[in-house]
């Protein structure tokens, strides 16, 4: 190619996403595939998003709010936060990038965990920042390592609180000393993707007290305990000053009309979010108690998904898998070479699961 590619973007790995479900069935052959690979809720949405999103319709000729009002009144309302402390986003990976871009000058540093949620690295090298990765500890986040490798370049410091792909988590405590340890001038993101599910409560939660601290931003997502994914919704709390700059540069109608009703809606159904949480920590049970009885190593878990060591190669367990329908994440590309990420399914899901994996493993 006779283009010039910016150096820091050839440098980008490719995201990896985990197959749709009809190029699985596609491939296969098969119908009815299972999948288990994205953390998506597998209960659908709150059914009263259907009905918004048709009455919506008749509107889909005109553009967006550019800010939607009622969502972020809501929001607001929830968190105790004005609404000039919102930013949404097309999906929380919008907020990462525009962080990156708002905030890293060319060489400019973002300290993350190794392995991270791979849009952290992604958003920073699209940014011409440079991404300082530090090691997990036992499946953990290093918060004194990430302490340690900021610098005087350093202008944001990631942290995902329960973290992808292990599951682990971070205490209030943990985090408060960890956030001492680091100047004023640096961005703390706290990515909250999976917070909803959470069961244990010293498990640090970055908007359940009224925001004290200006460096913090919470990212959160509708794609998950909500079942949003496929709309492309999600959102950040900050500091006023910090959502001014991702305001000034986000595109103007970056969430579709459709999103925002959907996300009104499915905030406000709590009994639909409710469910969803007991009934994912009753397959987060299932699972690990299966997985453990057939003799594979679960890591605990404070997510929708687990971390299990299958003790063989997890891309060819993966592969063969596949082949029965049910499709699984592979740690392989993270690190962890015998290890799948599953994220709870509906009864029938998880027992497909279980039942594929003692197949394809001979347990
Ligand atoms: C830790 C984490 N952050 C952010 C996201 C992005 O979510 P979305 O862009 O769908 O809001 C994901 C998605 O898997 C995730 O795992």
């Amino acid at each position: 190619m006779s283009f010039s590619v910016s150096e820091s973007v050839k440098a980008i790995k490719p995201y990896e996403a985990g197959k749709p479900l009809s190029e699985v069935e596609r491939e296969y052959g098969i119908t009815n595939a299972v999948k288990l690979a994205s953390n998506e809720n597998p209960f659908g949405c709150s059914p009263k998003v259907a009905d918004a999103v048709l009455s919506q319709m008749p509107e889909m000729n005109r553009y967006p709010e550019p800010v939607p009002f009622t969502l972020c009144q809501k929001l607001a309302e929830k968190y105790h936060v004005e609404m000039e402390n919102l930013v949404i986003g097309n999906g929380s990976d919008d907020i990462i990038a525009l962080l990156a871009h708002g905030f890293l000058d060319p060489g400019q540093e973002a300290v993350m965990p190794l392995p991270s949620f791979l849009m952290y690295e992604i958003c920073v090298k699209t940014a011409k920042g440079v991404p300082v990765m530090v090691p997990l500890k036992d499946y953990s986040t290093n918060l004194d390592g990430l302490a340690k490798a900021v610098t005087p370049e350093t202008k944001l410091v990631f942290v995902t609180n329960p973290f992808n792909p292990t599951g682990a988590w971070i205490t209030k405590d943990e985090f408060l000393r960890f956030a001492d340890q680091l100047p004023d001038n640096v961005l703390i993101v706290v990515d909250e993707a999976y917070i909803e599910f959470v069961r244990d409560d010293s498990v640090y939660n970055s908007l359940a007290e009224p925001m004290a601290d200006p460096r913090i931003v919470t990212i959160r997502t509708f794609s998950k305990a909500y079942g949003l994914a496929g709309f492309r919704i999600g959102y950040g709390v900050m500091d006023k000053g910090v959502a001014e700059i991702l305001n000034r540069i986000r595109q103007p109608f970056n969430v579709n009309s459709l999103a925002q009703v959907a996300a009104r809606v499915a905030l406000e159904d709590t009994n639909f979010l409710s469910k969803t949480i007991s009934e994912t920590h009753r397959g987060i049970d299932f699972l690990t108690r299966k997985f453990t009885d057939a003799g594979f190593e679960v890591v605990p878990t404070q997510a929708n998904f687990l971390m299990v060591n299958v003790k063989t190669g997890s891309r060819d367990v993966c592969e063969k898998m596949l082949g029965k329908g049910v499709v699984v994440r592979s740690l392989a590309s993270y690190g962890y070479d015998t290890f799948l990420r599953i994220n709870a399914g509906t009864d029938q899901e998880n027992q497909v699961c279980v039942d594929a994996l003692i197949s394809v493993t001979g347990k």
